[in-house]
């Protein structure tokens, strides 16, 4: 089989945690390295917890550091959500693994440039980093075969009613994404609420019983708590869903449509404004994600979690 060249750019995260442990175990990719940026806590902790999770599974994957801030604004984090530490508070053992001495956006060039065109890349923290090569490298786009986004929402947002973390933590960063002819998978809030767990589909995933799937369990349980106290049925897996949706569409509905990313509006800057239909039908340059089938999602989960031993 060949396998696919990919690079996973996260702000780990809980969620960024598993998709971490998830993408290790999908054959089908050739996971080159993690790139880390700011997003839910600061960069210098997003990148040791990637480091600290990579130690955790036993996988020696190159960590590239990237940008500690948004291109134009002043940072935004999430620590209601993911905790101080980024990591629920969960007390992971120091890593042996260190970072590489590079910036993530050389790196992510330098690996689209040997893989000449087959390069995939998965973003799951704010867009700042490929902001940052898309602007540094102007044959970067000719090099990139696809983006598969975890951001945006065509409906409602997370962080304002208009708009979901990622793209309202770096807004324009986001733009430059969707408007650099690089076709955009983006799998927002409309599909990736769709992939939760309630409290007892985490403890049967927990019992599987290895090291990995019982952190898989304990790191959600703070978010678990915040998304049942506003109504939701369980904790949404925004980030595994979206790798799991890079490695195998067959149980997604995906459509072509055209998505900007609004940075002037005074109550919707961060949002995706994605057009299905509307009378002037803007060209299509991106894909969205907006259904997919829950069961099918926790089977592919389990069977890959079940993997580590
Ligand atoms: C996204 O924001 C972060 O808090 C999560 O890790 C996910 O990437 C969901 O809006
Ligand atoms: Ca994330």
């Amino acid at each position: 089989m060949d396998r696919i060249p990919i690079i996973l750019d996260c702000d780990t995260g809980v969620d960024d945690a598993i998709a971490i442990m998830l993408i290790n175990k999908i054959k089908k990719f050739d996971l080159k390295c993690i790139t880390t940026v700011a997003g839910n806590v600061e960069v210098e902790k997003t990148t040791r917890n990637t480091l600290r999770v990579l130690q955790l599974i036993d996988a020696g994957v190159p960590v590239y550091k990237g940008a500690d801030r948004p291109m134009f604004r002043k940072q935004i984090t999430a620590e209601e959500v993911h905790g101080h530490d980024g990591l629920g508070g969960i007390d992971l053992p120091l890593s042996s693994y260190d970072v590489k001495n590079l910036p993530a956006w050389d790196a992510i060039y330098q690996e689209a440039v040997r893989c000449d065109g087959s390069l995939e890349i998965i973003t799951i923290g704010p867009l700042t980093n490929l902001g940052m090569v898309f602007t540094k490298y102007c044959n970067f786009k000719n090099l990139i075969k696809r983006i598969v986004v975890m951001g945006g929402s065509a409906t409602s947002g997370n962080v304002t009613p208009a708009a979901e973390f990622n793209i309202y933590a770096d807004p324009e960063a986001a733009d430059i994404v969707f408007n650099s002819g690089v076709p955009v998978f983006m799998c927002g809030l409309d599909v990736t609420n769709q992939a939760y767990y309630t409290a007892q589909e985490l403890e049967k995933l927990g019992k599987i019983g290895n090291q990995p799937a019982k952190f898989f369990r304990d790191v959600l349980q703070g978010v678990l708590s915040y998304s049942l106290q506003f109504g939701c049925p369980g904790v949404s897996l925004h980030d595994p869903m979206t790798v799991l949706y890079a490695a195998d569409d067959s149980i997604f509905e995906t459509h072509h449509v055209w998505i900007r990313v609004e940075t002037k509006g005074q109550l919707t800057i961060g949002k995706t404004v994605t057009d299905f239909s509307s009378d002037k039908k803007y060209p299509n340059n991106a894909y969205i994600v907006t259904n997919l089938q829950r069961d099918a999602f926790q089977e592919h989960v389990y069977t890959l979690m079940s993997e580590y031993s």
